[in-house]
C-alpha cells in the first residue's frame, strides 16, 4: 500500500543529523525552552523574513496567542473560513470571542472576500485567512476589508511553510504569522510544534510572555500564563529540517505541477492556484463526485487516500450552539461533499507519481 504520507523516508535519509541533534539536546539537558529552540526561532525567523519568531508547542497555540496578543476576547468577533482546519477558529474560541464563519470561493477554495465583507458587524476585530492545502489566499482583497473597517488580519499559515504571495513570504503579510510543525506538515517537528511570527516587538513580547507561564522574569508573571513553550528536542530537530525544506518544497512544487498538467481526468477538479501565487502544496486537494467510491477505487489500486476536511466548520457538531445551518456556506460545503485528498510528499518516487497519475486518469 502506497502511504499517503511516508514521514519514515526523510528520517532514514537524514538519520544521522537527526539523532546527532536529539542527542545534543540530551547532552545539554536543554529540553524546554532553551538554546536549541532560541537557534530555530533566529532560524525561522530568517527563512519567513519577520524580525521574530517566537516557537510554541503546536499551531492551535500560536492561534491562541496571536489572538491573545491582538488583545481579543469575550464580545468579540473574528472571522474565519469555513473550509479549514477546525484549530484556525479554536485560537479564537479560547479567548472567549466568537468566530463567524466565512465561506471559500468557488475556484481557490480559499476565503473569499465577498463573503468576508457580509460577515462583518460592529463586534468584528479581525479576519483570520488561511493559506490553505499551501495555496496563499488573495491576502491584498482580505486588507482591503480589513483597512476599510479597522480589522486586524492573520495569517494561519499552518499548510504553508515557504509560500509565496505576490513575491512576499506567507507569515509577513497580516498582523502575525501563524505556523505548525505537526508531522506531515512541510516543515515537521517529531512530535508538536508551531511558531508566531511578526514584525511587531509589542505582539512578540506578549506571544513570548504567554506562551512561558506569563513571565518574562522567572517566577514574576505578569500576565495570565500558558505552558506553551516548544521543546528543546522539537528546535533541534525543526533546525535539522529547515535546512531542507527549500528542496522539499521544490519537489512538492514538481509533483504538484505534474497533478494539475496530467491528472485529465474530467472527473478530477483541480483548486485553482492564481499567477500572482507560488503554491507549496501541502495536500493536493481534489474534488470527485463521490470521494468514498474515489477512496475505495484508489485503495483497490493499493493507495491510501483521505479527505481535508468532511465536515466544515460552520456544520461542526461542536460550534452547533453558534446556530449555523446548512446552505451557509455553500462553496464550502460543496468542497467538504466532493474532496480527496491525493499523495504528495517530497520523497514519493517518480514511478509513484506516475501510479497515482495513472490511476486518477483510469478512475471512472
Ligand atoms: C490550517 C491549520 N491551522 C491550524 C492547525 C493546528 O496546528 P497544530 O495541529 O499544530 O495544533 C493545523 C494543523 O493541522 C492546520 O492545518
Amino acid at each position: 500500500m502506497l502511504k499517503r504520507i511516508d514521514l519514515s523516508r526523510d528520517f532514514e535519509k537524514h538519520r544521522e543529523e537527526y539523532l546527532k541533534a536529539i542527542e545534543n539536546v540530551c547532552k545539554d539537558t536543554a529540553f524546554s525552552g532553551g538554546k536549541y529552540t532560541d537557534k530555530f526561532d533566529k532560524e525561522f525567523a530568517d527563512f519567513v523574513g519577520t524580525k521574530y519568531a517566537s516557537g510554541v508547542n503546536n499551531g492551535t497555540s500560536a492561534l491562541h496567542a496571536a489572538m491573545t496578543a491582538l488583545n481579543i476576547g469575550p464580545g468579540d468577533e473574528v472571522i474565519v473560513p469555513a473550509n479549514t482546519y477546525i484549530a484556525t477558529a479554536w485560537g479564537v474560541t479560547y479567548t472567549g470571542a466568537t468566530p463567524v464563519f466565512a465561506d471559500c470561493t468557488e475556484d481557490t477554495w480559499e476565503i473569499d472576500a465577498e463573503s468576508v465583507k457580509k460577515k462583518i458587524t460592529d463586534r468584528t476585530k479581525a479576519i483570520i485567512g488561511v493559506h490553505l492545502y499551501g495555496q496563499p489566499f488573495d491576502f491584498n482583497a482580505i486588507d482591503k476589508i480589513a483597512k476599510e473597517n479597522g480589522l486586524f488580519v492573520v495569517e494561519d499559515c499552518a499548510q504553508a511553510h515557504g509560500a509565496v504571495y505576490e513575491g512576499k513570504n506567507v507569515g509577513t503579510l497580516g498582523e502575525m504569522g501563524c505556523f505548525s510543525f505537526y508531522p506531515g506538515k512541510n516543515l515537521y517537528a517529531f512530535g508538536e510544534g508551531g511558531s508566531v511570527t511578526t514584525d511587531n516587538e509589542a505582539y512578540f513580547n506578549t506571544v513570548d510572555t504567554m506562551k512561558n507561564q506569563g513571565c518574562r522574569v522567572r517566577y514574576y508573571h505578569e500576565m495570565i500564563g500558558y505552558n506553551y513553550r516548544l521543546e528543546g528536542m522539537m528546535g533541534a530537530v525543526l533546525s535539522v529540517s529547515l535546512k531542507y525544506l527549500p528542496e522539499w518544497t521544490k519537489r512538492r512544487r514538481y509533483i504538484g505541477k505534474r497533478y494539475l498538467s496530467e491528472i485529465t481526468n474530467p472527473l478530477i477538479v483541480h483548486q485553482a492556484h492564481p499567477a500572482n501565487t507560488e503554491p507549496v502544496f501541502h495536500l493536493y486537494e481534489i474534488k470527485v463526485p463521490d470521494p468514498d467510491n474515489f477512496l475505495e477505487y484508489m485503495k483497490d489500486k493499493d493507495i491510501e487516500c483521505n479527505r481535508h476536511y468532511p465536515v466544515p466548520c460552520h456544520l461542526q457538531k461542536a460550534y452547533a450552539h453558534l446556530g449555523y445551518k446548512a446552505g451557509d456556506c455553500l462553496n464550502a460545503e460543496d468542497l467538504a461533499a466532493h474532496c480527496a485528498t491525493l499523495h504528495l510528499f517530497p520523497e514519493m518516487t517518480e514511478e509513484e507519481i506516475d501510479t497515482v497519475i495513472k490511476a486518477c486518469n483510469e478512475y471512472r
